[in-house]
């Protein structure tokens, strides 16, 4: 096939891995070693185990033909590039949150807001918000007043709730998506419909493997 694939490491990509083995692809990927790529020899595909927020840099500079990427980056990013499909895995939601029962939200002056998303909350926020940006472990911020609020995503909750946080807004719904390199996929095309029919196939159908 002559494929390389950017698939994100933790979560997401662990269920990515899953779908890619349940379709027959991805039985070299060996998520308990250190190793960073994995090559099929029998159907010359290389994954890429990347962290999230790079699945697109790579994707965009065509290093990976397509990638497994969650929707948030790409709405953050605002690469160069094709969002194939729409996946079942995934999904959460973005949202603004902070401190449980505090009434900083419902004020109408300037707040600070931390998150890893500073283009998306620079545009929502507008003029209201000071935004600072951060690499993880978001919800300890306003524990510890670095910011009023946070602008994260939210799967489970658990998250949240274990530190005393509680959501004052939703934004939106995401979920991840495949998204392709524009070049790679002019000239893969054929490759590249071949695996997202798979794992189309396994989105909506193997929920039992
Ligand atoms: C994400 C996100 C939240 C958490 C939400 O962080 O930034 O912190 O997951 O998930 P939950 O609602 O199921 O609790 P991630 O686990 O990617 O770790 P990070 O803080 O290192 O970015």
């Amino acid at each position: 096939m002559n494929l390389t694939i950017a698939i994100p490491k933790g979560r997401l990509g662990s269920q990515a891995i899953k779908m890619f083995k349940a379709a027959g692809i991805g039985e070299v990927i060996d998520e308990n070693s250190r190793k960073l790529i994995f090559n099929d020899e029998n159907l010359n595909i290389s994954f890429l185990l990347l962290k999230n927020s790079d699945v697109i840099t790579y994707v965009e500079s065509g290093i990976a033909d397509i990638g497994i990427s969650g929707k948030d980056m790409v709405m953050e990013e605002d690469a160069d590039i094709y969002e194939l499909y729409k996946m079942n895995i995934g999904k959460c939601k973005m949202a603004i949150a902070g401190i449980k029962d505090s009434d900083i939200f419902k004020d109408d002056s300037i707040i600070k807001v931390t998150t890893k998303f500073p283009r998306l909350a620079k545009k929502y926020f507008k003029s209201k918000g000071q935004i600072i940006k951060l690499n993880g472990s978001i919800e300890l911020a306003p524990i510890l007043g670095l910011s009023d609020v946070i602008l994260d995503i939210v799967e489970t909750g658990n998250t949240l709730k274990e530190n005393g946080l509680e959501v004052f807004e939703d934004m939106y719904q995401i979920s991840a998506v495949v998204i392709s390199n524009k070049v790679s996929y002019k000239f893969k095309r054929k490759e590249i419909k071949e695996i997202i029919d798979l794992l189309r196939w396994e989105d909506n159908n193997g929920k039992d493997n």
